[in-house]
C-alpha cells in the first residue's frame, strides 16, 4: 500500500513560537507576548523565539532540501491587525507575501492557520472570546486574509486546538485570568463564540476564495481503563467533552448531545443568540485537520484528577464524568506524554468513521532535550534516533489507516524547526532543524540539520514506501 502520489508531506510551526520580532515591524502585542506562563515555568518568552521572521528564507530552503510538499504555519493576527480589528499593518501583509513567494519558488504548498493561540492583546483587553464582538473581529481578520492572500493559499485552518484552549488554557498561556462569576460557564461561552466565528469564517472563505478550509483541533481517542461499564461510560464522556463537542459543531452544525448534557448538568450552557445555530448548520468544512500526540485512558470519576501536571496530553478530568489515568501498556517521552502509534491508526479511523471528511494531520511529534554534537563532517548535528523511531512508527500506522480506507491527504509533524514550546521552553525540541540557542542564551541562532532531517528527506523522496 502506498501513500497517494500528491500526499502533502511537510511539517508545522506557529507564528508566536518561532517568528520572534514580537514587537517590531508594526506588529501589535498578542496574549502570548505578555503571557505569564513562560515566567511561571521559568522558561524563555517569545520575543526572539527561533528568529524565523528574519530567517524564513534559509528555513524554507532547508524545508525544500528535505523535499517538503507542504509547510503548515500560522499567520500572526496582531501582525496583520495590530489592534485585532481596524488598521491593517502593511508590513505584516508584505512579510507573509514574501514567505509565500519563497514557498512558491520551492513548490511548497502553504497550509495556513489563521489563529494559533495568539489572540491580539487589544481584543483580550476587551474581554477576548468572552466578548461576543470577537466573533466579528475574527471575521474581519479573515476577510483581510482572504482578500490579500486568497488567490495564493489553497488550504486554510481556522483555529488551532480550540479544544485545548478551553480545557488547558492555563498550561498554554491563553487563559484570560479575568475575574468572572462562573469561570467554567465563561469558558464554554468563549467556546461557543469561537464555534460561531469559525463557522462564519468558513462561509466567508467559500464566498471569497476557491480555497478549502477546515478546523484544527487536538484529537485523542479515549480508552477505558478497564472493561467495567462505568469506565466505558467515562471514556464515552471524555470523548464527547474533549473531541466531539468541537468537531460535531463544526461538521454537523450542532452540539454533541453528551457534551450538551454535561454542560446542562454543570449549569454552563452558553448564551446562544438567535441565528447562531443556523450559522453553525450552514457552514461546512472541506476537510478535518487535527493534531495527534497520543490517546488518553480514563476511568470513572472518583474525585479529583490523580495527575498533578495538566497539559494538552496529561491530567484531564471532569469530576463526575471521567478522570485520566496512566496507560501502563505504553512508554512515555521524557515529558510524560504517552507514545501511542497504534492509537494514531485508531484515532484516524475514529475521525474518519464519524465524519467521512478528508483528513490531514497537522501535528504529531516528539519533544526531547536534544543534544548538539559534532558530526562526521565536523558540522554540528543531533543524533535524534528517538525522534526517528517515533515518527517512523506513527507514519507506518498512518499508512495502515490509509489501507483501512481512511482518506488522509497530508502529514505535517511538529515541528519543521525547533521553536519555543507552549510552556516548557526551548529545551523541549521537536524540529528536524536544530536552532542554536539555549533557554536564555540566544547564541548565534544558526540552523543545523539533525539526523531526522536526512531520514525524513528519504521518507519523502520515496513517498513513504521505505520507512526502515
Ligand atoms: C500543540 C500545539 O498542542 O502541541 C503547539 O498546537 C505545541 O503549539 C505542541 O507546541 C507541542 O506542545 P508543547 O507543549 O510541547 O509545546
Amino acid at each position: 500500500m502506498m501513500f497517494p502520489n500528491n500526499f502533502l508531506w511537510g511539517a508545522s510551526t506557529s507564528a508566536y513560537q518561532c517568528e520572534g520580532a514580537a514587537t517590531s515591524y508594526g506588529k501589535g502585542l498578542s496574549v502570548m507576548d505578555v503571557s505569564s506562563v513562560f515566567q511561571e515555568c521559568g522558561v524563555t518568552d517569545v520575543e526572539v523565539a527561533s528568529d524565523h521572521y528574519h530567517r524564513f528564507i534559509e528555513d524554507i530552503s532547508l524545508m525544500a532540501e528535505m523535499g517538503f510538499k507542504a509547510y503548515r504555519f500560522s499567520v500572526s493576527w496582531s501582525r496583520i491587525l495590530p489592534n485585532g480589528i481596524g488598521e491593517v499593518n502593511e508590513e505584516g501583509i508584505a512579510h507573509y507575501h514574501r514567505v509565500l513567494d519563497e514557498l512558491e519558488k520551492h513548490h511548497i504548498e502553504p497550509i495556513v492557520t489563521m489563529y494559533h493561540f495568539d489572540l491580539p492583546l487589544a481584543l483580550q483587553d476587551k474581554g477576548g472570546w468572552s466578548n461576543r464582538s470577537t466573533i466579528d473581529a475574527f471575521t474581519e481578520y479573515a476577510s483581510v486574509l482572504f482578500s490579500h492572500f486568497g488567490d495564493r493559499i489553497k488550504y486554510w485552518l481556522t483555529i488551532n486546538e480550540q479544544n485545548m484552549m478551553i480545557i488547558h488554557g492555563d498550561a498554554l498561556g491563553t487563559s484570560s485570568h479575568r475575574k468572572v462569576n462562573n469561570e467554567k460557564k465563561d469558558l464554554y461561552q468563549q467556546n461557543h463564540h469561537m464555534l460561531v466565528a469559525q463557522a462564519k469564517v468558513m462561509q466567508l472563505c467559500h464566498k471569497m476564495t476557491d480555497a478549502k478550509i477546515g478546523p484544527a483541533p487536538n484529537i485523542s481517542s479515549v480508552y477505558p481503563a478497564t472493561p467495567h461499564p462505568d469506565d466505558m461510560l467515562a471514556a464515552s464522556n471524555a470523548s464527547a467533552i474533549r473531541n466531539w463537542l468541537y468537531l460535531d459543531a463544526t461538521v454537523f452544525g450542532k452540539y454533541n448531545s453528551i457534551a450538551w448534557s454535561f454542560m446542562e448538568s454543570e449549569g454552563i450552557i452558553p448564551d446562544i443568540h438567535e441565528g447562531d445555530m443556523e450559522v453553525l448548520k450552514s457552514a461546512q468544512p472541506d476537510f478535518i485537520a487535527f493534531n495527534y500526540y497520543s490517546n488518553m485512558t480514563v476511568q470513572r470519576s472518583r474525585g479529583e484528577s490523580i495527575t498533578q501536571v495538566k497539559d494538552q496530553q496529561m491530567g484531564e478530568s471532569e469530576q463526575g464524568y471521567f478522570e485520566s489515568v496512566p496507560n501502563h501498556t505504553l512508554n512515555k517521552n521524557e515529558y510524560g506524554w504517552e507514545i501511542d502509534p497504534i492509537g494514531f491508526r485508531y484515532c484516524l479511523r475514529e475521525v474518519w468513521d464519524r465524519y467521512s471528511l478528508p483528513m490531514i494531520v497537522t501535528e504529531n511529534g516528539l519533544g526531547a532535550k536534544d543534544i548538539l554534537v559534532i558530526g562526521d563532517d565536523n558540522i554540528p548535528t543531533v543524533i535524534d534516533d528517538y525522534r526517528i523511531d517515533y515518527l517512523r512508527a506513527h507514519i507506518k500506522q498512518m499508512r495502515l489507516a490509509i489501507e483501512d480506507g481512511c482518506d488522509v491527504f497530508g502529514y505535517c509533524p511538529w515541528s519543521a524547526i525547533d521553536l519555543v514550546s507552549t510552556h516548557q521552553g526551548m529545551n523541549k525540541r521537536y524540529g528536524f532543524i536544530y536552532v542554536n540557542r539555549d533557554e536564555f542564551d540566544l547564541k548565534d541562532l544558526a540552523r543545523y540539520k539533525k539526523k531526522s532531517f536526512y531520514w525524513y528527506q528519504s521518507v519523502i523522496s520515496k513517498n513513504g514506501t521505505s520507512l526502515d
